[in-house]
């Protein structure tokens, strides 16, 4: 079929509503239409080269168009793309469920396989509550979450999420949780200092456990940062004291490791930095390394063990494509990369060579507060930089930047006014360097002109 650049826009613009896209504002640019990668580059189909700052919304590991990746999405597909795993299983699925096992926290040994990260907390959430069902204790129907989290769109996801712009039209349809405080210490709610903020959040929460104690089924966070909600970086010592509340009360910790799983961070799980090992842990994007949609549910052989039995024990969940062998011959090929490559030890002096690089981001006048865990930042744009007043919402301050990065070849996308700089693991340091000249030169170009 033949097509120009010009038939792509307009059906894109007749056919296609994109995620998460105010598609009034979307049809008044030209819009960017991928064809190809190379390693962390996009390549449009004008052939123009971007770097993939945002690895393609906090997915890449590896690059794309990997060999190793290819190669075994290759090899799989020549003998089959998708089989059931409702009651029987597959090669690929089980060697991930093996590897998964054996690079996950202590004691994560059971693995619930689904396809996005939502999904994955759709799972974690059902999971929690149905094991309480199924050990005869029954009152614990309830989650203790965070304000300021961000989980996923489905509904259960939402229901324990706490971004009002994303969630406040659905609350109606969404399920009571109880919220506890955001450990966002920068603009801490309970208007501590930053030094104290984890600890009195942690108190908050832990009276809201404490006063409905026989009713909470788990509580539930994001592992380490506040991603979406604006890369909030938990205080030190803020997922330890999750664990530590969860088990005085004999409650079940769900952890969210779908945007810091996978090395994101500079280890391999988000809670590794604390040593803290949930009973459940949601895990998605980085998984396939960017290049399938897979996610799974870990969960310890006490949870799983509540299940088993005779038929109505069972977890009554299940996916299509649960276990698809493409996706999960993908997610083996990446992990074994990140074995061979030693992608986390290469990681480390790029870690600190972006945090060194962020110094400069401080002395732009519009720039707020920098947050950063490991290979992920978020670089906020504030109108006044002494009392943090924000830029006006109606202004898209955030949206112009990216855009104004994109004219030399870099894309990002922000979450509101805070610039998110979450390149693939293996950008090299020119590149990496390329990337932070870029978005500071935007970030002046649209703050300062
Ligand atoms: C922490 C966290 N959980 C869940 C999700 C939802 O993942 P998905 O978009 O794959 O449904 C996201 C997505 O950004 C996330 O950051």
């Amino acid at each position: 079929m033949e097509y120009s650049y010009e038939d792509l826009k307009r059906w894109d613009l007749e056919y296609f509503w994109h995620p998460f896209t105010q598609m009034t504002e979307y049809a008044q640019k030209d819009p960017l239409i991928i064809d190809k990668g190379e390693g962390i580059y996009l390549i449009d189909v004008h052939g123009n080269r971007y770097i993939d700052g945002v690895s393609s919304l906090w997915v890449n590991v590896h690059g794309h168009n990997h060999p190793k990746i290819n190669k075994a999405v290759r090899e799989q597909l020549e003998k089959i793309a998708h089989s059931t795993t409702l009651g029987i299983s597959n090669v690929p699925a089980i060697l991930l469920a093996k590897k998964l096992a054996e690079i996950a926290p202590p004691g994560l040994k059971k693995v619930f396989f689904s396809d996005t990260g939502a999904c994955a907390m759709e799972i974690a959430i059902k999971m929690a509550y149905h094991y309480w069902q199924n050990i005869g204790d029954k009152k614990r129907k309830k989650f203790v979450c965070l304000r300021n989290g961000y989980h996923g769109d489905t509904i259960g996801a939402m229901s324990v999420g706490g971004i009002d712009l994303f969630h406040a039209v659905y609350r109606p349809l969404l399920f009571e949780a109880y919220f506890a405080p955001s450990p966002y210490c920068y603009r801490c709610e309970l208007q501590a200092d930053p030094e104290n903020c984890g600890l009195l959040c942690l108190q908050k929460l832990e009276e809201i456990v404490a006063s409905h104690r026989d009713e909470i089924a788990a509580i539930v966070s994001e592992s380490t940062v506040q991603a979406a909600g604006g890369i909030i970086v938990m205080p030190d010592g803020y997922m330890k004291g999750l664990r530590e509340i969860a088990d005085r009360y004999g409650v079940l910790l769900v952890l969210d490791e779908v945007a810091v799983g996978f090395g994101r961070t500079g280890k391999m799980w988000g809670c590794e930095h604390e040593g803290v090992v949930p009973d459940i842990m949601a895990v998605a994007k980085g998984i396939t390394g960017g290049y399938l949609p897979v996610a799974a549910t870990l969960t310890t052989e006490k949870v799983y063990g509540a299940f088993l039995g005779d038929y109505t024990r069972t977890f009554y969940h299940g996916h299509t494509y649960t276990g698809n062998p493409l996706g999960c011959a993908a997610a083996l090929a990446n992990i074994e990369l990140f074995e061979e490559e030693r992608t986390l030890e290469k990681l480390q002096p790029k870690i600190e060579h972006l945090k060194g690089r962020l110094e400069e981001f401080k002395e732009l006048k519009h720039v707020g507060d920098i947050r950063q865990k490991g290979f992920m930042v978020g670089v906020e744009l504030v109108k006044d930089k002494d009392t943090k007043e924000p830029f006006p919402y109606g202004e898209r301050t955030g949206f112009k930047v990216i855009y104004k990065a994109r004219e030399r070849g870099v894309v990002i996308r922000p979450l509101g006014d805070v610039i998110v700089i979450l390149p693939p693991l293996v950008i090299d340091t020119p590149e990496l360097d390329r990337l932070l000249d870029v978005i500071k030169w935007a970030i002046k170009e649209v703050t300062e002109k």
